[in-house]
């Protein structure tokens, strides 16, 4: 019996971790809190931890999951930028999922701009408390607007197709553009320029931190909207505050926000947002925020559960090389 210590754990996780590890004979130790100095202890006694993209796993916390004898850290996600996997390079494994379903994430996007151009979050509050005014809802066609994607990985390679699907122009910037597409690559600065809606779907680096600031925005067409389904800190909130208030950016999605880690996932609902930037960005009208729910599928919560138990069991059971292992591709 592999024992699992499952920070950060939500009623959504359970059915398919337990689906997929009960089988193989995976025994969870499920913790309602993150991964930080003060948790690391819960670990006690186990064999994994298995880590979301809101739990710190730093140097402090590696060392001490050492010392307690853990001999695995499962990321539960893609994004890694939350572990210091070079610190666990050499001392602890660290696995990850890849991919889950792209088409959660990319459906999500498109979800979040119909709801933002058709006013229908408006639409929903006003229909239930019997207002059938149609006044303040004019949106527009998305058939014939340009739709700029940054980052024509999976997700935004999924959601060229379903831009192209309801007839918009798509122009595409990437560090690495695909070979063999036909995708029409355009430097950034031209796409900022172009573009009606601009789709986040590249990392979180030192390089794209902040890669949609006051500069950028100032470069965008009036009346703009902004898709962030990727990670918060790709876009300086405060100058899109900015930009909002100028008037320039006309809608902005957010499902990710750079200071998510201590509100997104938990009910806040009775108490006191500390935080002014969010509380002024949610107050907007063109301001839409999901909170990090964009991979929230059927499909993906499988994918997640039966890839992380895989990982799980590849390391330390058959003790084969497993394609997931950031620290293998981080010590070569
Ligand atoms: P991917 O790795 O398939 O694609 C990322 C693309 O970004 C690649 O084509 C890469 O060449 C490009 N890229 C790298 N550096 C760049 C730069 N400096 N400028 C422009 N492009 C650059 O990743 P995937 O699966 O498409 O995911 C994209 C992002 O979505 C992830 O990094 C993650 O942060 C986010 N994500 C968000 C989720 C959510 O629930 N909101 C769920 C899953 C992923």
């Amino acid at each position: 019996m592999l024992k699992i210590a499952f920070y950060d754990a939500k009623p959504y996780d359970r059915p398919s971790f337990e689906k997929y590890g009960a089988p193989r004979g995976l025994e969870y130790r499920f913790l309602e809190t993150k991964l930080n100095h003060d948790t690391v202890e819960l670990a006690h006694g186990c064999d994994a931890v298995c880590v979301f993209v809101n739990d710190t796993v730093d140097a402090f916390v590696i060392d001490r999951l050492c010392e307690l004898g853990v001999r695995l850290i499962a990321l539960r996600s893609a994004g890694f930028n939350n572990v210091d996997v070079l610190h666990a390079c050499g001392k602890i494994p660290v696995v990850r999922v890849p991919a889950y379903s792209p088409y959660a994430v990319a459906e999500h996007a498109m979800a979040l701009l119909l709801t933002s151009i058709r006013r229908i979050h408006k639409a929903y509050n006003r229909t239930r408390e019997f207002n059938f005014s149609l006044n303040g809802l004019t949106g527009f066609d998305l058939h014939g607007k340009t739709m700029g994607v940054v980052g024509t990985g999976k997700i935004g390679r999924i959601l060229i197709d379903i831009a192209r699907g309801f007839g918009m122009h798509v122009l595409a910037y990437d560090k690495f553009p695909a070979r063999g597409t036909d995708y029409e690559y355009v430097p950034l600065e031209t796409l900022l320029e172009r573009s009606d809606v601009i789709s986040l779907h590249c990392p979180l680096t030192d390089e794209t931190r902040h890669m949609i600031n006051a500069e950028a925005i100032e470069r965008m067409k009036k009346g703009v909207v902004i898709l962030n389904t990727s990670r918060g800190a790709l876009i300086d909130a405060d100058a899109l505050l900015e930009g909002i208030k100028a008037r320039k950016v006309g809608a902005a999605c957010l499902d990710v926000y750079e200071e998510e880690a201590d509100v997104f996932f938990e009910d806040r609902s009775g108490h006191i947002l500390n935080d002014d930037r969010l509380s002024r960005l949610i107050s907007m009208p063109n301001v839409i925020v999901t909170s990090h729910q964009a991979f929230l599928t059927e499909e993906a919560l499988n994918n997640i559960a039966e890839t992380t138990v895989q990982n799980i069991i590849t390391i330390l059971e058959t003790g084969e090389e497993c394609p997931n292992e950031l620290t293998k591709q981080y010590s070569n």
